[in-house]
């Protein structure tokens, strides 16, 4: 049995006082619940904070971006051993805002994903097709290209110790789900092309769902037998829908 995950994606959003009430709301409408587990991604910045408000809960904690490179003479950057430092689980790579606003190649998530595991974080891969994309029926190629950088760069074995949150980019931020079943079949063709590696792996690993998830239409969606949870935008600034969705 595959453990549910649902992750609250903050992106640039939020300050002290925001973020102290929401994981303050996230803290209490979770009390007692361990059906999934539970990650929240604040900016860099709020990482320490939010560690000393969640100590004690069984909420961890991520960050949304980790360097490529080990350490030096890269201004502006965060290493893995510095999330490490600080206790972080796990980090988002390769979230289609980095891939797209920042031209992270799949090259780059590649080499982001392995400093990630050197240094024992759970790196949450993320991947997903464009709208021009999926309407030239390439879906299934992009997805491919983006996990079979991974695989070449770290092994198969290593993606055994990795969450995939499988997130069309066009469903990203826009309020347009894909529907269960768009959901449904692009994670069993993930599922599925891990299984031709390593089945059991391809059995374990998690493999959550992204884009325009709400307290609406979070349990239909996590219904479907190769989505085993989320990662959520928007939804998880608010606590009480937050909540809702991880209870879904
Ligand atoms: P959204 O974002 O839920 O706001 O669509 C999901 C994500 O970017 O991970």
């Amino acid at each position: 049995m595959r453990r549910r995950w649902v992750g609250g994606n903050w992106k640039m959003n939020g300050s002290l006082e925001d973020i102290s009430s929401l994981v303050d709301g996230m803290i209490t409408g979770l009390a007692g619940f361990e059906d999934a587990e539970v990650v929240v991604f604040p900016s860099f910045v709020y990482l320490p904070k939010v560690k000393g408000q969640l100590s004690g809960s069984k909420i961890f904690f991520g960050a949304q971006n980790v360097s490529q490179f080990d350490h030096g003479a890269y201004t502006g950057e965060v290493s893995a051993s510095m999330l490490a430092d600080i206790g972080c689980k796990f980090v988002l790579v390769g979230h289609s805002e980095r891939r797209h606003v920042y031209g992270e190649t799949s090259e780059v998530v590649a080499e982001k994903f392995s400093q990630a595991l050197s240094h024992r974080l759970t790196p949450v891969l993320c991947i997903g097709e464009t709208l021009e994309q999926r309407e030239a029926n390439q879906t299934e190629q992009v997805v491919l290209e983006q996990l079979n950088t991974v695989i070449g760069e770290v092994g198969v074995e290593s993606l055994g110790r990795s969450v995939i949150a499988y997130e069309p980019v066009w469903a990203i931020g826009t309020g347009l789900t894909a529907t269960p079943e768009q959901a449904q079949e692009v994670h069993s063709f993930i599922r599925k092309t891990i299984a031709l590696q390593h089945e059991a792996l391809a059995d374990e690993i998690q493999i959550v769902y992204g884009g325009s998830v709400k307290a609406a239409n979070a349990a239909e969606i996590f219904e479907m037998p190769d989505v085993d949870g989320g990662l959520i935008g928007g939804a998880s600034l608010k606590a009480n829908e937050f909540v809702e969705i991880v209870k879904s």
